[in-house]
C-alpha cells in the first residue's frame, strides 16, 4: 500500500530559500514537523554555484532609500515597491543572522564587514565571502538545520504532483529516485522554493537540476506564473559552458575591452552612463551582444566573445577575492586572468518571473507558498540587480515560513485516502513510463530542440516573429515529446525517467516564457523587443500573468504596487 507521511509544513527544494525556510518554521514554533523534500541532496541545490555576493546595506553611505531606489530602477518600475521596501530592511538582518550561525563573510583590516561593489548599485553593499558566496551560505544553511530534528529531510526524492483536494494544497506525492517508488507527503501547507529553469535555454550558468519543477507543478495546478518572459542574461559567461565569471570581477574593478582594444562601454548609446561595467546586467548584456554582432567580438571555437580584463588588478588582490574565478578560467579556459583577458559572451543565469506570490510568498491556492528562484513576489520586475537574489531566498524563505506556519495552524490534516488515491495515480502515471514508452522520438533531441527554440526567440533580444515562432514550435514540439521513447525499465536511479519527467516541466514553463512575451509589445528591463524598443508605461506598466485554465495557457495581467518612487526614464 502507498506510504503516506504526514508533517505541517511540507518544503520542496533544499537551497538557501527551502533552507532558510524550514529554520525559520521551526525557530518560530517548538511543536512543528517539517518535511524538506528536495531531487538532490541539499549541497547539491544550485545555491552552492552562487559566487559573487550578497546584497544589503551596511555603511554609513548607504541608507533603506538608496537600497530601495536602486533596486526599483533596475527593475524598470515593474518591481512592487511595498515588497522592495521590506526587502531592503530586512536584509542586513539576515546577513547578520547567517553571520551568527557562522557564514565567513570576507572582513576589512579593521574587522568590519567588507563590502563590493556590483552592478546597478549606488554603492559598495555587497557581502561577500572571496568569490564563494553560494558554497559558504548553503554550508551554513545546511549545518544550522540539522541542529533541529524536527526538520525531516526526504533527499533524492522528486515532486511529480501536488495533492490538491477541495480547491487547497495538501501535501506532495514524491518519487524516490533512489527506489522507484511514490510516497504521498501530507502537509497543512506547502512551501515550493525549487529554484528557477535555465536549462530550457543551451547556454547557462544554472545546474542541469534547475528545470522550472516548482513553477510547472504549480502552474498545472491551476496557480499562474507571473513576468516570465523576463529572462536574465548575464554579461560574462565563459564560453563554451556557460559557467558563470561573477560580477564581483567588475565589482573589483574588471574592464570589458572588444576586439579593437575598446572600452565599449563608454558609448553613450549603450545606456550605463559612468557606472560603466557596473551599470545593471541588461543594459550590458545588450552591449556586449551588439558589439558582437558589429563583428567587434574575438573568433572562438564556441563563436564570437569579448574580453574582460583583470590582469591590472594585480594576483595579490585576485588571489584572495577572487580565487575561484581564477580557478575555473584555467582549468575550463586555459586562460590564468592574473596575466590574460577573459574570454566572455552574455549567457542564461537567472529567471525574473515565476510562481505569482503576494509579499508573503502565498499563491492563490490556499496553503500554496513559494520563495526564491522559483517563486515572484514581484521584488525583481523586469530585471534583477546582481546580490539581490541570495538574499531574497533568506528573506522571503523565511517570511513565506511565517505565514505558512500561521496558515498551517488554521486548517486541518488532509485526508490520508485522498492522498494515497492521488498518489497511486501518479505511480500508474510513471510506471507506464518506466521503459514503457514506445515512441520515436529522442528525449536528449526533444530537449535540444526546445533549448534552440528559446535561445532564437527569447534572446538578449527579441522580436515579434521570433517570438510567435518560438510559441508554435514548442507546440509542436510538445505534441511531440508525448511520443518520446523511453527505454530504461529501472526503478534505481532512472535517469532517463527524471529527464524525461524534467523535460515536460520545462516545456511548460518555455511555452509561458514565449506567450509572456509575444503579450508584451515594449520593451522594459530584461525584455529588449526590437519591434517595440521603446518602455509604454501607458499600456505595459503592468506584471503579466499565465495561467493554465481550461488545459490551455491564457495570458492576463496584473496592476504594480508603485509607491514613493515614480516611473521614469531609465538612465545612468
Ligand atoms: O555574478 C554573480 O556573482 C552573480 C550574482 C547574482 O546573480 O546575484
Amino acid at each position: 500500500m502507498t506510504e503516506v507521511l504526514r508533517h505541517d509544513i511540507v518544503i520542496v527544494g533544499g537551497g538557501a530559500a527551502g533552507l532558510r525556510a524550514a529554520i525559520a518554521a521551526v525557530e518560530a514554533d517548538p511543536d512543528v514537523s517539517v518535511a524538506l523534500v528536495s531531487k538532490v541532496y541539499p549541497m547539491r541545490s544550485h545555491t552552492v554555484s552562487a559566487e559573487g555576493g550578497a546584497a544589503a546595506v551596511d555603511r554609513d553611505d548607504d541608507s533603506f532609500e538608496l537600497h530601495g531606489y536602486d533596486t526599483v530602477k533596475g527593475s524598470d518600475f515593474l518591481g512592487d515597491q511595498d515588497v522592495i521596501q521590506y526587502f531592503v530592511q530586512e536584509a542586513p538582518k539576515e546577513l547578520t543572522r547567517l553571520e551568527h550561525w557562522g557564514c565567513p563573510w570576507s572582513r576589512n583590516e579593521d574587522g568590519s564587514i567588507a563590502t563590493r561593489a556590483f552592478g546597478g548599485m549606488t554603492t559598495k553593499r555587497t557581502w561577500f565571502a572571496a568569490d564563494k558566496v553560494g558554497f559558504h551560505m548553503l554550508h551554513t544553511l545546511f549545518q544550522h538545520s540539522m541542529r533541529f530534528d524536527r526538520i525531516v529531510r526526504y533527499d533524492e526524492q522528486f515532486v511529480t504532483k501536488l495533492i490538491v483536494d477541495g480547491g487547497a494544497v495538501r501535501g506532495v506525492s514524491a518519487l524516490d529516485i533512489r527506489e522507484g517508488v511514490s510516497r504521498a507527503i501530507l502537509g497543512r501547507a506547502v512551501i515550493l522554493a525549487t529554484g528557477g529553469a535555465g536549462i530550457c535555454f543551451p547556454f547557462t550558468t544554472n545546474g542541469n537540476i534547475k528545470t522550472g519543477d516548482g513553477m510547472a507543478l504549480a502552474y498545472r495546478a491551476g496557480v499562474p506564473l507571473k513576468d516570465m518572459e523576463f529572462v536574465q542574461y548575464h554579461p560574462t559567461g565563459l564560453p563554451g559552458t556557460g559557467i558563470l565569471v561573477t560580477e564581483a570581477t567588475r565589482g573589483e574593478g574588471g574592464r570589458l575591452f572588444n576586439r579593437k582594444g575598446e572600452r565599449f562601454l563608454e558609448n553613450a548609446a549603450y545606456g550605463v552612463g559612468s557606472k560603466l561595467e557596473l551599470g545593471p546586467r541588461d543594459m550590458i548584456s545588450r552591449a556586449v551582444d551588439q558589439e558582437i554582432r558589429a563583428g567587434n567580438g574575438f573568433e572562438g571555437p564556441h563563436g564570437q566573445y569579448l574580453h574582460l580584463d583583470l590582469t591590472h588588478l594585480g594576483r595579490k588582490l585576485l588571489e584572495t577575492r577572487l580565487p575561484f574565478v581564477l580557478e575555473l578560467c584555467r582549468t575550463y579556459v586555459g586562460v590564468d586572468p592574473v596575466t590574460q583577458p577573459i574570454p566572455i559572451r552574455p549567457v542564461v543565469h537567472y529567471m525574473m518571473g515565476g510562481i505569482d506570490t503576494d509579499i508573503d510568498g502565498a499563491t492563490e491556492m490556499p496553503g500554496l507558498y513559494a520563495a526564491g528562484e522559483c517563486g515572484n513576489h514581484s521584488l525583481n520586475g523586469a530585471n534583477r540587480l546582481g546580490s539581490n537574489s541570495l538574499t531574497e531566498c533568506l528573506v522571503f524563505g523565511a517570511r513565506a515560513a511565517i505565514h505558512a506556519l500561521c496558515f498551517a495552524k488554521g486548517v486541518e490534516a488532509g485526508s490520508e485516502s485522498v492522498a494515497r488515491q492521488q498518489t497511486e495515480e501518479e505511480a500508474a502515471r510513471i510506471a507506464s513510463l518506466r521503459g514503457q514508452r514506445k515512441g520515436g522520438e529522442s528525449l536528449a533531441r526533444t530537449r535540444s530542440q526546445m533549448q534552440e527554440v528559446m535561445e532564437e526567440g527569447l534572446g538578449v533580444y527579441r522580436n515579434q516573429d521570433g517570438m510567435r515562432v518560438a510559441v508554435e514550435k514548442l507546440a509542436q514540439i510538445k505534441e511531440r515529446a508525448a511520443d518520446i521513447r523511453l527505454e530504461d525499465t529501472s526503478t534505481v536511479f532512472n535517469t532517463e525517467l527524471t529527464a524525461y519527467l524534467e523535460l515536460v516541466n520545462m516545456l511548460d514553463v518555455a511555452e509561458v516564457a514565449a506567450l509572456s512575451g509575444l503579450a508584451r509589445r515594449e520593451s522594459r528591463g530584461a525584455h529588449a523587443c526590437s519591434d517595440f524598443p521603446e518602455r509604454n508605461d501607458r499600456e505595459y506598466l503592468h506584471h503579466s500573468l499565465v495561467r493554465f485554465d481550461d488545459r490551455r495557457p491564457r495570458v492576463e495581467k496584473k496592476a504594480v504596487t508603485l509607491g514613493r518612487w515614480e516611473p521614469e526614464a531609465r538612465k545612468y
